[in-house]
């Protein structure tokens, strides 16, 4: 629901979870600004929050400024905290005012030109403001979108700027949304590095701007393009929390701010580091969208509204919906070392044990026995594949399984054909050195030959062979951000971005039926603006059973169970060298889209037998671990033991996690959340309530031994 109050100066969105009341308050001078006067549970009187806005009207010298809750700040007007716009005129001014023009409200929820964004199926679903400001001088103007779902606590902000002007602005920032609390919060981010990506740090309230962000073109591992702010002594379970994601692949910065006058600023978009455009007049910038989703129950709510708005109104698809098969990627199984008929033996074997998609990764492809060479020719590798893809991919047809292929369509080594040809495809400075990262360039997406290269090569092999699923990896970050074709260089980065996405867009809606998932380096582009086109993406590099607890765990912060790859991969772990059983590998697996990542055809009878249990029973429940309510119940990262919980109509299922033996332990019981109402059987025949699975609790039953895991279904009795 959305009110315009007092003669259109007041303005309140409101659903069940939150209000967002925006006022228009004169400056004294004849100019009208526009403030967040209020995020936060939902107001049965709006109004109630102006008196507060008085207030501040005795403050002194420039501190007005400092206080009031600016929607829009821009630079240059004694705003001294980190602003949404900054425009800079052809004399080199840097000045900016923007005055409350004009509103219209919209059923539903406008789509973002070139950009991803969430959406709705039906007008019904949401409301959306827009609100227009302009500069009386430069004629710069911003149309300010919040769109509220009615049905969920989601609140979606995105900004499009036109120069109305006559004289070309150069846009130094131009964010997507700007939020300002009263009060001071824990501010809760996921950071992390290749293989050990999205651990959550919670940061104490601070007077400080504390940033995060990647200049590396892309989200990134070190910070994912996520924030929650949190009132101190917000739990799993209780408390208020306000989450932040940015439906955005590249740069980005997200940045919080505190001051002396206790009010609390998050600025989310492009990272200003990276991103400069120039606007001539009549030309508009559309900034990405950010999700906003408040709680008032804990860091679990907030996750739980981002889970189903992502996995419903952000993703998209024939897949969106449907189970997600359970494969096997024969990349740590066999690197570059393998060939038609090892790859059958692997694809025999998945078969017996009920596997449904065979996954071929990289070195299928031109020269590609190593890192070294090829990307960019992507032609089947003859003496590999001597059958080419489709032989292969008919073949495992044939065993009823499908088949998917990896490619890295953004990359170029230097060592190809393709870059014999076209030695200016790349990124790069000029003259100046050209530097590799793991042997490779990257294909100036900003161009648009480029983009049609890489869609008609992709999908000549998509249309060559029987593909029904993709891998898209990026394995290396921007250096010498420049392009041969570009005039303007300092438009590059996210120029790159919106040609990835027009990519992206075209290869995904040509093959609609195909199962897209991302991934760079493992989880170092995991975010909103990929899951658009991509309904899962691979969570890491590192497969290891113990440190997949941990990724997972922080992943689930903001993204959904659903949208997380997570593989049974070989002991000694390839990149920790810890050796884990079986079922702990499954049963970690299992709280991501389940798959296999070893050669089948090596591993010992008893362990097949319980890879066969183990893909059977994924079968029976995914339903219930890809779209049912997850709940983080035990943080790995406090103790011990992990656990976290999946429940819908038809079960819950507890998965518990001990890391290390004790001798002598203390028993472990776990009170499961929110469980339906009902009763429910248990693996040996009994019933037990919802009552007594939250109230008195479960003890999981370990096995001896570190690294042990149980796993408890209960289904739910009609
Ligand atoms: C990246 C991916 C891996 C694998 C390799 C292949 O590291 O994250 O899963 O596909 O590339 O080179």
């Amino acid at each position: 629901m959305i009110q315009s109050m007092d003669s259109n100066r007041l303005f309140h969105l409101r659903n069940p979870w939150l209000s967002l009341v925006l006022a228009v308050r004169g400056d004294g001078e004849g100019c009208d600004e526009l403030l967040m006067a209020y995020l936060g549970p939902p107001l049965d009187e709006p109004g109630a929050v102006l008196p507060l806005m008085q207030t501040w009207e005795g403050a002194s010298f420039d501190s007005l400024r400092q206080i009031l809750p600016y929607a829009c700040p821009t630079e240059g007007r004694g705003d001294y905290r980190p602003c949404m716009v900054s425009a800079r005129s052809l004399s080199g001014l840097n000045c900016t005012e923007l005055f409350f023009e004009s509103f219209r409200i919209e059923a539903g929820k406008p789509g973002l030109t070139g950009l991803p964004a969430s959406y709705t199926e039906q007008a019904e679903e949401a409301d959306t403001l827009i609100i227009t400001l302009k500069d009386p001088l430069t004629n710069l103007t911003a149309e300010l979108c919040y769109t509220l779902y009615r049905e969920r606590p989601v609140l979606a902000m995105s900004a499009r700027y036109l120069n109305a002007g006559t004289e070309e602005l150069t846009l130094e920032a131009a964010h997507s949304a700007c939020v300002t609390l009263p009060g001071r919060y824990d501010m809760i981010h996921l950071h992390g590095a290749w293989a050990r990506e999205r651990a959550p740090e919670r940061v104490p309230p601070a007077v400080l701007t504390r940033t995060l962000s990647s200049a590396r073109g892309a989200s990134g591992h070190e910070h994912n393009p996520f924030v929650a702010l949190a009132a101190p002594g917000t739990t799993e379970f209780q408390g208020s929390c306000l989450g932040l994601a940015l439906v955005y692949s590249g740069s980005f910065s997200i940045s919080v701010d505190e001051n002396a006058y206790e009010t609390t600023r998050l600025l989310a978009g492009l990272n200003p580091r990276c991103f400069s455009w120039r606007l001539l007049p009549g030309e508009s910038f559309q900034a990405p969208e950010a999700l906003c989703v408040w709680s008032e129950e804990g860091l679990n709510g907030m996750s739980q509204a981002f889970h189903s708005l992502l996995r419903e109104r952000v993703c998209r698809g024939h897949w969106r919906d449907q189970e997600r098969p359970v494969l096997i990627n024969n990349w740590e199984g066999t690197y570059f070392d393998f060939d038609h008929d090892k790859l059958m033996a692997i694809a025999r074997s998945a078969r017996d044990a009920g596997i449904e998609l065979f996954v071929l990764d990289d070195g299928w492809f031109g020269q590609r026995d190593n890192d070294l060479c090829s990307l960019g020719d992507w032609v089947e590798n003859r003496r590999k594949l001597p059958r080419g893809l489709k032989g292969l991919g008919e073949e495992i047809n044939a065993l009823g399984l499908s088949f998917g292929l990896w490619f890295e369509p953004e990359m170029i080594s230097p060592d190809s054909d393709l870059y014999r040809a076209h030695p200016d495809w790349c990124l790069h400075a000029g003259e100046r050195r050209r530097s590799t990262a793991r042997h490779q360039l990257i294909l100036d997406m900003s161009r648009t030959d480029v983009q049609d290269y890489v869609i008609s090569a992709i999908s000549g092999v998509l249309r060559s062979a029987p593909i029904g699923y993709v891998k898209w990896d990026m394995n290396r970050n921007f250096k010498e951000t420049g392009s041969a074709s570009a005039v303007r260089q300092e438009e590059v980065s996210h120029r790159y971005i919106l040609g990835l996405y027009r990519v992206m867009e075209e290869i995904t809606s040509a093959f609609p039926e195909v199962l897209f998932e991302g991934c760079s380096g493992g989880g170092g582009r995991f975010d909103a603006g990929i899951l658009y086109y991509m309904p899962q993406i691979w969570t890491s590099d590192d497969s290891d059973a113990v440190e997949r607890l941990f990724i997972q765990y922080g992943t689930s912060l903001c993204y959904p169970v659903s949208t997380m790859g997570a593989h049974v991969s070989a002991v000694p772990n390839h990149q920790v060298g810890r050796v884990t059983g079986i079922g702990m590998r499954g049963d970690v697996a299992l709280g991501g889209n389940f798959g296999y990542e070893l050669d089948l055809s090596a591993q010992s009878p008893e362990d097949l037998a319980a890879i066969r249990e183990q893909v059977q029973l994924v079968k029976n429940i995914r339903r219930t671990t890809q779209r049912g309510v997850f709940t983080r119940l035990l943080s790995p990262f406090e103790g011990n033991v992990a656990a976290w919980q999946f429940a819908d109509e038809d079960r819950v299922i507890l998965c518990a996690y001990r890391i290390l033996a004790k001798p002598n332990p203390a028993p472990v019981r776990i009170r499961m959340q929110n469980v339906p109402q009902g009763l429910y059987r248990t693996a040996d025949g009994s019933e037990i309530s919802a009552g007594s699975l939250m109230n008195a609790g479960v003890c999981p039953d370990f096995p001896r031994g570190d690294y042990a895991s149980c796993v408890m279904v209960f289904e739910r009795k009609n």
